[in-house]
């Protein structure tokens, strides 16, 4: 049985003030709630969002990282600062980092191995364009990102592996894939791991769906066989559009 997993990334929104604000509010709005929920603030964010949510059971991750622990490396933030912070968790391979910053599987599967072997947990994204899914491509796509993004990964690090789906055409354009399309490529992406890894560690796997996730679409999404959460952008950032996502099955 897996647990549903609900992820707020808040993208370049939200300064210190008021993700501390925002966080609180959250963490009342939360109480009782049994769904596992983890928010990624910006960087400059975290510390004031890890001292709001102290002692529930929300999560803190970051966006990105660097893939070096420590160095000459400019405007970086490392694995070593982050956990210093209070971070656990880790998102990868975002589908913004990998247009508008170059991101490459090589690239992105260094950082998850580097992330593993720091003990912290990784949400690792993937997902197709448009003309990538117009072309047929998107299995082909999919094995790519995944087969690279996990090189290297074992069976038992897999334990600390999300896999996000968020379909690029998708991600706040207000078009959702039909729960239809998101739950095929789950499916896809869910017998993939079971040919890479075992069918333990696929039943295991956590897949969360991203693109426009909101109130009105949340239940149908998560009703579905292979979708276990949401990676949610827009809608995590007011608790009013964000609370009815964690609560979907209530
Ligand atoms: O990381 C979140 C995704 O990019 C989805 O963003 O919910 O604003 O479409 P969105």
């Amino acid at each position: 049985m897996r647990k549903p997993y609900i992820a707020g990334n808040w993208k370049m929104n939200m300064t210190p003030s008021e993700g501390a604000a925002f966080a609180k509010e959250l963490v009342k709005a939360l109480q009782g709630s049994s769904t596992k929920v983890m928010i990624a603030p910006p960087f400059v964010t975290i510390p004031a969002v890890v001292e709001a949510v102290k002692g529930s059971s929300i999560i803190v991750a970051a966006q990105n990282m660097s893939d070096n622990l420590n160095g000459a490396f400019t405007g970086e933030v490392s694995a070593l600062m982050l956990k210093d912070l209070g971070v656990t968790n880790v998102i990868l391979g975002h589908s913004e980092r990998r247009a508008l910053y170059g991101e490459t599987d090589q690239f992105i599967n260094k950082k998850v191995l580097l992330a593993l072997s720091q003990g912290m947990d990784v949400d690792l994204c993937i997902g197709e364009t448009l003309s990538e899914r117009e072309g047929g491509k998107l299995e082909e796509l999919l094995t790519r990102q995944i087969t690279e993004g996990l090189k290297g990964v074992t069976e038992l690090q897999m334990k600390h592996i999300t896999l996000a789906y968020e379909p690029v055409w998708a991600i706040g354009t207000g078009k959702t894939a039909t729960p239809e399309d998101a739950d095929s490529a789950h499916a896809f992406i869910r017998s993939l791991i079971e040919k890479l890894y075992t069918k333990g560690v696929a039943e295991e796997l956590i897949i969360q769906y991203g693109g426009s996730v909101k109130a009105s679409n949340a239940k149908a999404l998560m009703s579905k066989e292979h979708i276990d959460g949401a990676l949610v952008g827009g809608a995590s950032l007011s608790v009013e559009q964000f609370l009815p996502i964690v609560n979907f099955d209530r």
